[in-house]
């Protein structure tokens, strides 16, 4: 299995390579696509998917041009905000190449058609090997929810710690987080510098990120959906 994360500096994006057997998969790619088309080659991967987190409003995204180039097929969710998509995947429906499988999973808040998407590797069939989250939840912090729309901030907040806590958290600690931004992005406000999920606080992966995305809510009240998140963490009220 090949892995590789692609950072664009400047905009603090990342985007990643997943492969096996030949076939590989692009993340989130950014417009210019000459070193993912790199990174395929050197491995001698044939770029055959291209799969997208939403549809980003912070830099110009590749994946027609990803498609065009290589043939892949673009790979997103059923919201229509994604535009064109050649295979649409329903919440929780899986998709699987070459011994790899990943599972979509709709998780609105950042954006109404965020989706996520738990990857599973033939080493770890059953627990998620990793999470390929968009702007959902980055390191130490989770996406914002005032972009979409301002008069909307708490609502798609209650949304965002909802899918965070239903979708994401129950994949389990094991399973890495890769957002698609780390620190310096406008799209969360405290993303933490390092890469790794892994002993984000005294827990690890997934819950570890969690907890210091709320306590950064706590001490960063910038928004009414960081304080309506850390309200919910505390005292533990739904959002229905
Ligand atoms: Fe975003």
């Amino acid at each position: 299995m090949f892995f590789k994360r692609i950072k664009t500096p400047g905009i603090a994006h990342a985007a990643y390579v997943i492969g096996n057997e030949g076939e590989a998969a692009v993340v989130d790619p950014r417009r210019d696509i000459d070193e993912y088309l790199a990174a395929a080659r050197a491995e001698d991967l044939t770029i055959k998917y291209v799969i997208e987190t939403h549809r980003q409003e912070d830099f110009v995204i590749g994946s027609a041009e990803l498609a065009r180039v290589t043939g892949a097929k673009i790979v997103n969710g059923r919201h229509e905000l994604f535009g064109h998509g050649d295979i649409r995947l329903e919440d929780g429906e899986d998709f699987s190449f070459k011994g790899l499988r990943l599972r979509a999973l709709h998780t609105p808040g950042h954006t109404p058609e965020s989706m996520c998407y738990a990857v599973f590797i033939p080493d770890s069939p059953d627990r998620a090997w990793g999470i390929f989250s968009g702007d959902t939840l980055f390191i130490g912090e989770a996406g914002r929810t005032d972009l979409p729309d301002p008069k909307k901030t708490g609502q798609n907040a209650g949304l965002l710690y909802d899918m965070i806590h239903e979708k994401l958290l129950p994949l389990g600690d094991q399973a890495m987080l890769f957002p698609a931004h780390g620190s310096g992005s406008v799209c969360g406000g405290n993303i933490a510098e390092r890469d790794e999920s892994k002993g984000c606080t005294s827990g690890h992966g997934l819950t570890g990120c969690m907890q210091l995305a709320v306590s950064s809510w706590v001490f960063t009240p910038l928004m009414f959906a960081n304080a309506t998140l850390a309200a919910r963490a505390l005292f533990g009220k739904g959002a229905k």
